[in-house]
């Protein structure tokens, strides 16, 4: 440890070795030979920083001179404190010029200030509160043809020839243009400003070697003028769409906010994070995707999974691999001491493949339901302005071709090569080929008209579906039938917990059903189904359509009905096809060997589903109640004792659960527990609602909540993301932290002591009870 101590310190190590540690360097051998321009972490970053995850999650390198940081929690840490760890570092150069490359930029007058991504408090917020508008669902929207119309006429160009390379033919020119569009910049010179790009890249995050330096240098200055000249083009008529004019015209209403050097410099700025961020993204994805081919047939075949695709493809390989901060006082990351002025690399790389927060981070799930909470685009006050615009360009590239060519596959054994860089990631190039002969719009030149919609912003967990089809049917009374459901490829299935359905997709409506099989068997599910005269049409499309061998789609197991695990003694209550969530809990409980009685209520013995093996498997604590003989379920005498140790489960017609709720109105609070599969809580009534405000502690913004808005409508229309599921207060994915403000709790997910503690709120249908909530966002 001494000579990597004398050694680290050779190489300007600014730590105090011997204030720091009594026994010599703290620097591992690890850390000291952590190299990110060469080696491992070129060539599969987040894995070359396992052992750093594991061991040594904080640390100092000092062949970079920065603090690497490389835990989720930690990361996400440093994102959300944008005031000790500032962001004035982000576009550093990382390799500092030589004298004749600076005099080269000194000849351009190149004077590239700090913009948003660099800015700090309290200047940025201001700038970036008063130019979001632009980026929020609603004006992106406008976009949306324009990139399907530039994808598709690339595609045209290079359909029939069996081969491309889609970095060059596509990716990487048709984010050019989509950035263009979107600043407001005329379509021209894009060879020249492509060439402009790279040299930003290399200039910022690269290590060009000294000769390199100057010609990079030339670049960097030719195309800092030319954003001076399109800047200047651009006031003449600053009456365009485009960003950069908006801010234009926002500027004499606050010159402090908006001068001229943040233009000039976010002109250049904006095209490097529009640009290339979107064009190596979407190239990691593609490739990701054919290197899986099978996940790649899945969304050829469910375009529905494309929007959750693309996050976990921004999860396991995004663009931007790591970001920089500089501490601005002494503080702590973990156990470990920053100093003042300590640099920080946070690799969101490594942060998104951390099983700490992920499961199974190496293995790309394209139903991953948190994969939407990477960091690839940071998080807080500075988290990417354009997310919801990369998200739809990347979902438009992937819609496209797996339409149009989903026989596409990697031309083999191909290298793909980096550009040698801390941050930017995505492979020079990537061959694909194709026999065009297969072409599908050659027999069927009707999916070109395939319309499909887009949704801007964070995906829905209600979007990610698996094709199911239907291995057996079993009738189980007249009226009752059992189907036993496989995923169609014989994938193996997700866990699922006792109370939880699964929602299908039958003909053009959903429906809910409750898994009642086996929860530990993952090769097939169970629900059974009644034949509902009432019905409007889910049931009758189960019971007339569904054949062996059907294929429907299917979201889900979701548990909106669990059991407590801590109540010493549960009491089941099942009514007719009711008996579906409880059985699977009854199951439970008697393989926990938890104290439970069971009662099961039917018209008759033949209308009872699944009768015979709930008396076999629960006969010694089961009470059958059948009307037609005469042993209807007494449901004041059955709860008339309260009992603290037990709680109820009950499903079935809303006659029982009234009933039920009525007899334990003198029990414990919360002692019953009833199915909801729907409710109306997402819907506003807007006479009777006011209007309200909600700070966001960590994203620094006020958002006002309109009367006929959700909070979580209010929210995404901000650009904030915050997952969701059912939308109607039913399932709690879609709860943040609340710091102040009382909560006008409307969900059915917190219990009543949950709700006094009026620390968690559910954005779907929970309001404000004033005039402002302080959230934990
Ligand atoms: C900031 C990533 C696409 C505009 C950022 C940051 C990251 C990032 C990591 C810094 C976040 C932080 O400090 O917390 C990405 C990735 C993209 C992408 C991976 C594509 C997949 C875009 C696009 C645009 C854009 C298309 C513009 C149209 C911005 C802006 C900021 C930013 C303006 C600065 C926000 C601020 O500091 O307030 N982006 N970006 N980005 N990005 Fe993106
Ligand atoms: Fe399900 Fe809000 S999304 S409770």
């Amino acid at each position: 440890a001494t000579d990597q101590g004398k050694g680290a310190k050779a190489t300007g190590c600014p730590v105090d070795h011997s204030r720091l540690s009594p026994t010599g360097c703290p620097v591992s051998a690890n850390a000291a030979a952590f190299d990110p321009f060469t080696g491992p972490y070129q060539q599969d970053p987040p894995s070359s920083l396992r052992w750093s995850r594991d061991e040594e999650p904080v640390f100092y390198s000092p062949k970079l001179g920065y603090w690497v940081v490389t835990r989720y929690e930690d990361v996400k840490a440093v994102f959300r404190d944008n005031i000790t760890f500032s962001p004035a570092n982000a576009l550093e150069k990382i390799t500092p010029f030589g004298d004749e490359a600076n005099a080269v930029l000194a000849k351009y007058d190149y004077a590239m200030d700090r913009t948003l991504v660099n800015e700090d408090e309290p200047a940025h917020m201001p700038r970036r509160r008063a130019l979001m508008e632009p980026f929020t669902p609603p004006a992106l929207a406008h976009h949306e043809p324009m990139v399907r119309r530039l994808v598709r006429e690339h595609v045209d160009r290079f359909i029939n020839n069996g081969r491309a390379e889609l970095v060059d033919e596509m990716l990487y020119e048709v984010p050019l243009t989509v950035a263009l569009h979107f600043l407001g910049v005329p379509e021209e010179d894009h060879e020249t400003l492509r060439r402009y790009s790279v040299a930003h890249t290399l200039n910022t995050w690269g290590r060009p070697a000294p000769e390199e330096q100057v010609a990079i240098a030339e670049n960097v200055g030719k195309f800092w003028q030319y954003a001076g000249k399109i800047l200047d083009k651009m006031r003449e008529d600053p009456s365009g769409p485009g960003w950069m004019q908006y801010g234009i015209r926002l500027q004499p209403e606050m010159p402090d906010i908006i001068t001229d050097s943040y233009l000039h410099s976010m002109m250049m700025a904006g095209i490097v994070a529009a640009h290339e961020t979107t064009a190596l993204a979407a190239t990691n994805a593609i490739k990701l995707l054919l290197e899986h081919r099978t996940l790649w047939e899945e969304i050829c075949d469910d375009p529905n999974l494309i929007p959750n695709t693309v996050e976990e493809c921004l999860r396991f390989s995004g663009s931007i691999i790591a970001w920089r901060r500089v501490a601005t006082k002494d503080t702590k990351i973990g156990d470990v001491e920053i100093p003042k002025g300590g640099k920080l690399l946070i690799v969101n790389t490594s942060a998104n493949h951390d099983e700490r927060f992920f499961d199974n981070p190496d293995e790309l799930d394209i139903r991953r339901e948190n994969a939407s909470d990477h960091l690839s685009f940071g998080y807080g006050a500075h988290q990417c302005m354009g997310k919801n615009l990369a998200r739809m360009e990347i979902q438009i590239f992937l819609e496209e071709l797996t339409t149009r060519l989903p026989h596409l596959e990697l031309v083999p054994d191909q290298e793909f090569t980096y550009l040698p860089n801390t941050s930017f990631r995505g492979p020079q190039q990537l061959w694909v080929q194709w026999d065009p002969a297969k072409n599908p719009e050659r027999t069927n030149p009707e999916i070109l008209d395939r319309k499909l919609k887009i949704k801007i912003g964070q995906p829905s967990k209600r979007s990610i579906t698996r094709t199911m089809t239907v291995r057996d049917i079993a009738r189980e009374t007249d009226d009752i039938v059992r189907i036993t459901l496989a995923d169609v490829h014989g994938r193996p299935l997700p866990k699922w917990s006792p109370g939880s359905h699964v929602d299908l997709e039958l003909g053009d409506l959903s429906r809910q059903y409750s898994l009642c099989g086996d929860p530990d068997d993952r090769s097939a599910y169970q629900i059974a189904v009644l034949k509902d005269p009432e019905s409007r049409g889910g049931s009758r499309f189960v019971h007339e359509n569904l054949r062996v061998g059907s294929t429907l789609q299917m979201r889900g197991p979701r548990n909106h009905f669990k059991l407590d695990p801590d109540a010493p003694r549960y009491l089941f209550v099942a009514g007719g096809i009711g008996i579906t969530p409880i059985l699977a809990m009854a199951d439970h409980a008697r393989r926990e060997g938890k104290e439970y009685e069971f009662h099961y209520c039917g018209s008759s013995r033949g209308a009872m589903a699944m009768l015979d093996r709930v008396v076999r498997d629960h006969g010694d604590r089961l009470v059958l109640h059948v009307s037609d003989e005469g042993t209807r379920l007494d449901v004041a005498s059955l709860l008339a004792e309260p009992r603290e140790d037990t709680k109820v489960y009950a499903c079935g017609p809303q006659r029982l659960l009234d009933a039920l709720a009525d007899a334990t109105t003198h029990w414990p609070e919360e002692s019953l527990r009833v199915e909801h599969f729907s409710s109306d809580l997402g819907e506003l009534d807007p006479e009777k609602e006011h209007a309200f405000d909600l700070k966001l502690a960590d994203s620094g913004i006020t958002v006002r909540v309109a009367p006929d808005q959700t909070v979580l409508a209010a929210l995404r229309a901000a650009n904030i993301d915050v997952p969701s599921d059912c939308e109607e207060g039913l399932c709690g994915t879609c709860e943040v932290g609340v710091v102040s403000g009382e909560i006008d709790h409307r969900d059915m997910v917190l219990t009543k002591s949950e709700r006094a503690l009026n620390n968690k709120l559910m954005t779907c249908c929970s309001r404000a009870c004033g005039d402002t909530l302080t959230l934990e966002l």
